[in-house]
């Protein structure tokens, strides 16, 4: 029913009287005050005048379903959205549904993560409201040597739509961390289950510092927010419908999950990714190589060359960028 009030209100070009909205919904003119309440209760603020009726003035800034809903336009990631008060975290309950035949498209987003995981064994902290924070399923028909291009894929869309919505100059940290003026910005966790030969999911969690006003003194300086950018805080559903958007179009093609990352997706990745071109470090064994990121493959991998002419191909593990956390 609150689903069907708001749809009356965000259609409505200004007041809409109790008495329509009971008339249009065959419900009590107490039962649409009621449900106006509950609306208010999570975060809509609807103004109502004595001889005029209700008026929708905003939708919540925080995670809500009826108001995520609202705004989606996908044709599949996200049409059957869980939004969460709080998650231990949003991957771990994602992977869950996911080995009980949850379908592609699946998303769980949570306004707290109490046990938010980060990559390398690493946890990653977000207070209530503070983040955009969820994850993603995805079923790609493929054999898991074939996915690796799901993690730049994912910091391609994520990086494309910060830019086209905040107009902020954020840059893609190989593979998929976001990062603003060599400070973090979003984080991406991927987890895969699969057998010896074909993927059975991919679950892909995603973390954007949004609304942080400052960070604790440990990591303020390799650590901002859209807000700490921007000075403005975050519509979280309207910009999780558009992330979504951005999602699809990287990974779905004709309703299939396709993960490619060739022709025009892999050039604008390199164009955005402020590791190429940079000297780094990484590990072969417990040799610590020094080497410049040359160049970026369909599969994702970075290209390294050394001084001494050796080219690497760096796929996983952690590779340290000069100039960058
Ligand atoms: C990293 O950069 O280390 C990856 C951080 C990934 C955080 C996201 S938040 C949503 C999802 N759930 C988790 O527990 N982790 C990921």
């Amino acid at each position: 029913m609150q689903k069907n009030i708001y749809g009356l209100l965000s259609q409505a070009s200004g007041y809409i009287s109790g008495e329509e909205i009971s008339e249009k919904l065959g419900i009590s003119r107490q039962a649409v005050w009621k449900n106006i309440n509950k609306l208010k209760e999570q975060g809509f603020v609807i103004e109502s005048v004595t001889n005029r009726g209700y008026r929708l003035i905003k939708t919540p800034d925080n995670l809500c379903k009826l108001a995520m809903d609202g705004y989606l336009q996908t044709d599949s990631l996200g049409k059957n959205a869980i939004i969460l008060d709080s998650s231990p975290s949003t991957n771990d309950s994602l992977k869950a549904l996911a080995s009980q035949g949850a379908q592609e498209g699946t998303v769980i987003a949570a306004r707290e993560q109490t046990k938010g995981k980060g990559r390398l064994g690493r946890s990653w902290v977000c207070k209530k409201d503070e983040s955009l924070t969820f994850s993603l399923l995805l079923r790609p028909k493929a054999a898991p040597a074939q996915v690796s291009a799901v993690t730049p894929l994912t910091g391609l869309a994520v990086c494309r739509a910060v830019r086209d919505y905040y107009g902020i100059d954020c840059k893609i940290k190989w593979p998929n961390d976001i990062i603003v003026n060599n400070k973090k910005l979003v984080g991406i966790l991927a987890e895969m289950g699969a057998e010896f030969d074909a993927v059975e999911y991919i679950v892909l969690g995603i973390g954007i510092n949004t609304d942080q006003e400052e960070f604790p003194k440990e990591i303020a300086d390799k650590a901002t927010s859209i807000f700490i950018e921007t000075g403005k805080h975050t519509d979280k559903n309207r910009f999780l419908a558009v992330l979504l958007k951005y999602l699809e179009e990287e990974f779905m093609s004709n309703g299939e999950c396709r993960l490619s990352l060739e022709g025009d997706k892999l050039e604008l990745y390199k164009e955005l990714c402020a590791t190429l071109g940079r000297k780094i470090s990484f590990f072969r064994g417990s040799e610590k190589i020094s080497a410049f990121s040359r160049d970026i493959d369909s599969k994702g991998e970075l290209l390294a060359e050394d001084e001494k002419g050796r080219i690497f191909t760096v796929n996983s593990g952690e590779v340290t960028v000069q100039g960058i956390y």
